[in-house]
């Protein structure tokens, strides 16, 4: 199954599992990168169902996704169906670029990250709220004994099985941000950790 199509199968319980998954957590998480983005045009890249919208206040949201069936249930007045790897945008055109649950599911991260550089106004800035592992190989693999279990089980009890073994293959897919993030174009500010022992990151970069 691939990344489009998992998401194009869940759209309609997407927000349901989330909010289980994060134990009613992930609007929490998203927040911590919202609060310290600029005012302005902002890019809620891989928007889905628009999950973000309740927190973006009154900034004019542009929404965008490649899975048109996420985006449907997205209420944000501006929404367009892309990836972030090729954003449909001209240069510096926005003020800041949010991105929740979404770094996993690239293709490519590093072509992303270019893309949003070329966007964002200089001084604009991006936030980048994902799962991975906690720090440390010790509770690494703790929390992957764990997700291994847990995961699998909690999809077949509501029918998702596949949905949730992707979801705990996806958490190893990249190494912790201050590395992913590490030959961005865009300057690294700051990196913090949320949730159950830290497998939630979150990260501010700016364009100088
Ligand atoms: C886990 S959902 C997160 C949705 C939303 N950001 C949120 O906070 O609820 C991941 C989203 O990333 C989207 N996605 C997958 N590949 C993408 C890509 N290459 N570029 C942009 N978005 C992508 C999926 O379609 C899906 O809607």
């Amino acid at each position: 199954m691939s990344n489009g199509a998992v998401f194009s199968d869940i759209a309609g319980r997407y927000d349901r599992l989330n909010a289980v998954l994060s134990l009613g957590r992930d609007q929490a998480w998203r927040r911590t990168a919202i609060d310290r983005l600029p005012d302005g045009r902002i890019l809620d890249l891989g928007a889905g169902t628009g999950a973000a919208n309740e927190v973006f206040g009154d900034r004019d949201v542009v929404a965008l996704d490649p899975s048109s069936e996420m985006l449907a249930l997205d209420d944000a007045p501006h929404r367009l169906v892309a990836v972030g790897e090729a954003l449909p945008f001209t240069d510096r055109s926005f003020d800041a670029v949010f991105s929740a649950y979404v770094f996993r599911n690239l293709d490519s991260v590093d072509a992303t990250l270019h893309e949003i550089h070329r966007v964002l106004r200089p001084g604009g800035m991006a936030g980048v709220i994902d799962l991975g592992r906690p720090r440390g190989s010790f509770a690494a693999s703790v929390h992957r004994a764990g997700t291994s279990v847990v995961l699998p089980l909690a999809g077949m009890t509501i029918g998702a099985r596949e949905e949730y073994a992707y979801l705990h293959r996806s958490l190893d897919k990249h190494p912790p941000p201050e590395e992913l993030l590490a030959s961005s174009p865009l300057r690294l500010v700051d990196t913090w950790r949320l949730g159950p022992m830290g497998f939630v990151w979150g990260a501010l970069l700016a364009k100088a």
